[in-house]
C-alpha cells in the first residue's frame, strides 16, 4: 500500500518535472533565436485597428447594393451556382452575412487563443523569450478582435459566430493551454490554418472586395505569418521529444482536431440557412460532398500534414483518421505552398 503511494508519487513528480524541462527553452539557441526574430518582427510591423483603418472615411461606408460584398468565387459557396443564380440584391445580402459571420468566429476563436496564450505564459520560468512572444501574440490578436468587431458592426449584420455547442465549452478550452500546451497548439493551428488559407486565398484571387474587407484581411494575413510560425515550431520542437505512447494518441488527435474545429469555423451556424432560406441540397454539396469543396479543405491542411510527417505523427492508423476526416492528401512542400488546382479554378 505504502509502496504504491510512493510510486505514484513519484510517477507525479515525473510528470511535473518533464512538464517544467518543457518549458526551459535556453539551452535551445537555435529555437531562442527563432523566438527573438518573431518578438522582433512585432515590434517592428504591426498595426492597430484604429490609426491603420480609417474606418469613418468615405470610401469605407457601408452602402446598400454594393456588389463588391458578393462572395468571391474562392468561397465555396461563392462558387455554387445557386448562390450565382440569385438576383444580385440577394447575392450581396448573403455575401455581407457570411464575411460578417467569418469576422465574428474569427473574433472569438481568438478570444479563446488570447485566454490560453495567457494562461501558458503565466507558468513559463523567468528570462524565458517565450513569456515575450507570447504576449506580443495576445496583444495582436486583441487587435484583431477589435478590427474583426469593428467590420461586423460596420456590416450591421446581427450575426452569431461560432456554433453554439462551441461557445458553451469554449471557457475551458484556454485552461487546456497550461498543463497540455501542445494540443492546445494543434487546436489553434486547426483554427489559424484555415483562416489564414481562406483569407490568402480571396486575396489572391483578386476579386475587387469592398475596402474594409480588403485592409482587414491584408492587416491580419500579415500578422498570422507570425503566429503561424510560431505554433509550427513550438511543436516542432516539442513533439519529437514525446513518449512513443503519448505520440501516438497525439497523432489520433490531431486530424480529429483539425476536421472538427474547421467544420465549427468554416460552415455557417444553422442560423444562416435559415435566414437565406438555402435549400439542404445546397448546403450538402457545399459543405462537404462536392468535389470542389472536398478539395478545398484538403488543401486548407496542406501544412498540418507536413508538420505531422515531420515530427512522426504519420503512422497507418493517424493516416486512417486523415482520411476517414477527408482531410487527407499530400503534405506541402514547404509552408504557405500554394495549391495549384485551386488557383486555376478560381482563375
Ligand atoms: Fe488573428
Ligand atoms: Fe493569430
Amino acid at each position: 500500500m505504502v509502496q504504491a503511494g510512493t510510486a505514484q508519487k513519484r510517477a507525479r513528480t515525473k510528470i511535473v518535472r518533464r512538464w517544467r524541462r518543457n518549458m526551459d527553452v535556453l539551452d535551445d539557441p537555435k529555437y531562442v533565436e527563432m523566438l527573438n526574430t518573431l518578438s522582433e518582427g512585432s515590434v517592428r510591423r504591426n498595426f492597430n485597428p484604429y490609426t491603420d483603418i480609417d474606418w469613418d472615411s468615405p470610401e469605407f461606408k457601408v452602402i446598400d447594393n454594393d456588389p463588391r460584398w458578393i462572395l468571391p468565387k474562392t468561397d465555396p459557396l461563392g462558387k455554387h451556382s445557386w448562390y450565382q443564380s440569385q438576383p444580385q440584391q440577394r447575392q450581396i445580402e448573403i455575401g455581407m452575412w457570411r464575411q460578417a459571420n467569418v469576422a465574428k468566429v474569427g473574433l472569438h476563436f481568438e478570444s479563446i487563443l488570447i485566454r490560453g496564450l495567457m494562461e501558458y505564459a503565466f507558468w513559463v520560468p523567468n528570462g524565458s523569450p517565450e513569456y515575450r512572444y507570447c504576449l506580443h501574440e495576445a496583444v495582436e490578436e486583441c487587435n484583431h478582435t477589435m478590427m474583426f468587431q469593428e467590420m461586423v458592426n460596420h456590416i450591421g449584420a446581427d450575426v452569431p459566430g461560432m456554433p453554439r455547442l462551441l461557445k458553451w465549452i469554449q471557457p475551458a478550452i484556454p485552461l487546456v493551454a497550461g498543463p497540455l500546451p501542445i494540443p492546445f497548439w494543434f487546436g489553434i493551428l486547426a483554427g489559424e490554418e484555415p483562416i489564414d488559407h481562406t483569407q490568402k486565398n480571396v486575396l489572391r484571387e483578386g476579386k475587387e472586395l469592398h475596402p474594409i474587407m480588403e485592409r482587414v484581411m491584408a492587416i491580419h494575413v500579415a500578422e498570422e505569418a507570425r503566429h503561424i510560425s510560431f505554433a509550427h515550431e513550438y511543436l516542432r520542437k516539442r513533439v519529437p521529444e514525446l513518449p512513443r505512447r503519448k505520440r501516438f494518441w497525439l497523432s489520433l488527435f490531431v486530424p480529429l482536431t483539425m476536421r472538427i474545429l474547421c467544420s465549427a469555423i468554416v460552415v455557417p451556424p444553422r442560423a444562416f440557412w435559415r435566414e437565406f432560406d438555402i435549400p439542404r441540397q445546397v448546403r450538402k454539396e457545399v459543405f462537404f460532398s462536392s468535389p470542389e469543396s472536398r478539395q478545398m479543405l484538403r488543401d486548407m491542411f496542406g501544412d498540418v500534414r507536413m508538420l505531422c510527417r515531420d515530427t512522426g505523427l504519420m503512422n497507418p492508423l493517424a493516416k486512417l483518421i486523415w482520411r476517414i476526416c477527408k482531410i487527407d492528401g499530400k503534405p506541402s512542400r514547404y509552408r504557405s505552398e500554394p495549391q495549384r488546382q485551386h488557383l486555376t479554378a478560381a482563375a
